[in-house]
């Protein structure tokens, strides 16, 4: 008797752990085509691919120069949209790179309103001066980085294949 009632408890301790133990089972984790690995080697993979500081410039330099096209052309509406998109490149940079955070201040919290402002003012003239004042401050923050040797220019050539409509 004794032996058939241990028998019965241990065959419903087996079946309670097998219970256990298939509830504890996790899904298998989503994998992508390239993406794959353990949560933590994706997240390493896609914040490698956002890459850092450096797409952040490349894509500011683009629209650095776009800017000052928008502004010889009066076409203040593009200006205006350039600005905001330096805004949003700059400080998603510094969000992947946090680092560069504070050399990047008076870039984004006087700088860039300041040229907001000439471009609110609807003239050339003022857009010039202001965007010298831009360049100045680019170069000025490279310094501060010890990458001096992206020297900023006002552009000469024009590469833009957005013109004002005449
Ligand atoms: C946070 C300060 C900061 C400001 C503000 C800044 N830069 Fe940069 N820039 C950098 C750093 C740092 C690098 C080097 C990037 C790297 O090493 O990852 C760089 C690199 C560049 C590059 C080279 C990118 C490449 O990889 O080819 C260009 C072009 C550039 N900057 C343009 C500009 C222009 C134009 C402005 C102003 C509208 C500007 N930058 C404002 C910090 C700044």
């Amino acid at each position: 008797m004794k032996f058939y009632s241990l028998l019965v408890k241990g065959a419903f301790l087996l079946l309670y752990s097998a219970i256990l133990f298939s509830c504890n089972q996790k899904t298998p984790e989503a994998q992508g085509k390239w993406i794959k690995g353990t949560e933590q080697e994706k997240i390493e993979i896609i914040e490698k691919q956002f890459r850092g500081f450096d797409n952040a410039m490349v894509e500011t330099g683009y629209r650095y120069q776009e800017l000052y096209w928008a502004g010889q052309d009066e076409n203040w509406e593009y200006a205006d949209y350039q600005i905001e998109k330096i805004k949003i490149a700059i400080e998603n940079g510094l969000q992947r790179r946090p680092k560069r955070a504070q050399s990047a201040e008076h870039f984004l919290t006087y700088v860039l309103p300041e040229m907001k402002k000439s471009v609110e003012s609807r003239d050339t003239v003022v857009f010039n001066k202001n965007f010298q004042m831009l360049t100045t401050n680019c170069n000025s923050c490279h310094v501060m980085e010890k990458v001096p040797f992206f020297t900023v220019k006002v552009p000469i050539d024009r590469q833009s294949p957005i013109k004002k409509i005449e």
